[in-house]
């Protein structure tokens, strides 16, 4: 992984390991050593944004960035109080019978895992952890989906069960939908938790299989950041889904994936038209993009790219002036072959596909040409990561 910003010299940011390392020291120099410590990865979506809750297909990989929870057993693990210090957002006691919803909103998600892991019969009180992470927050990396997944990998663990990634990222979802109250899909907790290190995966959200996919030969991933972060984003994201919702009841067809574009042609509200038509083309364009992965094609994946976010800007509309920026700036530099924002929409980051050879000039382009309402770009180039782990704690320095 490397890094450049406006402001840094390249390979600024920590090394990969570097929240694990210092989840461990902040657990030892508070309660001593930890007894069990899990990772779990955010995520970068390549193509296919707003197709999860529709069924549909997405093509996401994993990040070199994670969130890691040390932690060991104090109390009673029925019913004992749950300790937290977490870098950065401070430190907070988890009632597990109390009610998750009534704690810090950056609690919310792990008062949730707590009380959602309870309701499967999983122990989770009693304990005491560190939380860190190298993952931007609001930054459409899904730093939440990794906070939930490597809870619910850590708690499971420390229960001696093991979970299929399906079955810990329907969890996580439960904790969105259920405790912190956003409708989202299954893309960004089932990516955490089952993503192949190399790969990207091609994710079916109806059968729920995740098909590791190797990117092209020669080019590199670009996350680029805009410095913006999403206000209100949980309206438009409701709103969108209720349009999809709408569409499919109207055609008759289950989801959005059922349907065709001729259908959607014949939708009555110009704007329900709009946003099914993204999601139809949308679905074909991620299908395209795995077999252009396959075929060893990064000129056609990166022309997908740009059209994804053409979509996303004109029939989705959940694009922002900060993202347009950036992937225009993305566009007009050396290298690029395509470039889109990435995640739920209207600020955070953008993904480029770029040459390898050009990554340099890239990056230093992105961040002379990128500039919007003061803020300066950030640009990292990633390899696909490994999906959540449990993480032995003597082997970490
Ligand atoms: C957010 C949601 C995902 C997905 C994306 C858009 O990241 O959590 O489920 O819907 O937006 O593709």
């Amino acid at each position: 992984m490397s890094t450049l910003s406006s402001n840094d010299e390249p390979d600024a940011t920590p090394a990969p390991a570097a929240a694990l390392a210092r989840a461990v020291g902040l657990h030892r120099s508070r309660w001593g050593a930890p007894t069990l410590v899990a990772r779990a990865p955010g995520r970068v979506n390549l193509i296919g944004e707003h197709t999860d809750y529709n069924d549909g297909f997405t093509l996401p990989m994993a990040l070199p960035f994670d969130t890691v929870i040390a932690l060991s057993g104090a109390g009673d693990p029925e019913s004992g109080l749950v300790e937290v210090v977490s870098e950065g957002f401070g430190e907070i006691a988890i009632d597990p019978a109390g009610d998750p919803t009534a704690v810090e909103p950056w609690a919310r998600h792990l008062a949730g895992v707590v009380a959602i892991l309870a309701g499967e019969g999983v122990a989770s009180g009693g304990w005491r952890a560190a939380i860190t992470t190298d993952i931007p927050t609001g930054a459409s990396l899904s730093s939440s989906a990794a906070l939930e997944v490597a809870a619910i990998t850590a708690l499971i663990g420390r229960a001696g069960r093991a979970m299929a990634p399906i079955e810990i990222a329907r969890l996580g979802q439960r904790v969105e939908n259920e405790i912190v109250g956003l409708p989202s899909g299954i893309m960004d907790q089932f990516i955490s938790a089952g993503a192949v290190a190399g790969h990207a995966s091609l994710m079916d959200c109806r059968s729920l299989t995740l098909t590791p996919t190797p990117l092209p030969g020669g080019v590199v991933i670009a996350i680029m950041d805009t410095g913006t972060r999403r206000r209100l984003a949980e309206v438009a994201y409701g709103e969108r889904r209720a349009a999809c919702e709408r569409a499919a009841a109207e055609l008759g067809v289950v989801a959005l994936r059922d349907a065709t574009v001729a259908q959607v042609a014949t939708l009555h509200d110009p704007v329900v038209r709009r946003r099914a038509h993204h999601i139809v083309t949308e679905n074909a364009r991620t299908l395209a993009a795995a077999d252009a992965m396959r075929a060893d094609d990064a000129a056609e994946l990166g022309r997908l790219m740009s059209a994804s976010h053409a979509s996303l800007r004109d029939d989705y509309e959940v694009s922002g002036a900060g993202l347009d920026a950036i992937v225009e700036a993305a566009m007009a530099s050396p290298g690029c072959l395509g470039a889109r924002m990435t995640g739920g929409g209207f600020a955070g980051c953008a993904v480029a596909l770029v040459d390898a050879t050009s990554i340099d000039a890239f990056t230093t382009s992105v961040i002379d040409g990128y500039r919007f309402e003061g803020h300066r770009a950030t640009v990292w180039s990633c390899a696909p990561a490994a999906g959540a782990s449990l993480v032995d704690p003597d082997a970490v320095a």
